[in-house]
């Protein structure tokens, strides 16, 4: 008999603190305000490919790079968290999203996500 309530009462710990470690999840990943400034200062990174409408990159084999301003944030770091993931396999990507933290990837989302049509003369676009 108290076997069983030892038994109940990890059990109560167990899924106590996995309630706890899934509250905590969301609430660090809504932390996370992407900053365009700061984003900006990431461009560099991206212009190489990203700013040349029509441009090809030739590694691995002749690609279209997307044109990624104007696109939601939301979509642009789920692509990164993707490529870093591995579950998006584009070489180049993947190494430029490995190398990107979530701040920088929610930075450079609210980058790319406010450039539009009025944008277009922007190099960085
Ligand atoms: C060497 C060229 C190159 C560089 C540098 C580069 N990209 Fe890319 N990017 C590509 C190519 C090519 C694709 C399409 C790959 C694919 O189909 O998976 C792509 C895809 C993407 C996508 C997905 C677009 C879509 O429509 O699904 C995003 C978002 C993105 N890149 C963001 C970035 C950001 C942000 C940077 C800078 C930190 C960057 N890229 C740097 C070549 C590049």
């Amino acid at each position: 008999m108290i076997k069983i309530q030892v038994t109940a009462t990890k059990k109560l710990i167990l899924s106590v603190s996995i309630f706890t470690a899934a509250l905590s999840l969301p609430a660090q990943a809504a932390e996370i305000q992407g900053n365009a400034e700061q984003g900006a200062k990431n461009v560099r990174l991206c212009v190489g490919c990203h700013a040349i409408p029509g441009y090809r990159s030739s590694v691995p084999e002749i690609y279209t790079v997307p044109l990624i301003g104007g696109q939601s944030s939301g979509y642009i770091v789920a692509a990164l968290q993707a490529y870093k993931k591995g579950e998006r396999k584009h070489p180049t990507m993947r190494s430029v999203a490995g190398s990107l933290s979530d701040q920088d990837m929610a930075d450079l989302a609210a980058y790319y996500s406010a450039q539009n049509a009025e944008t277009k003369a922007n190099k960085l676009k």
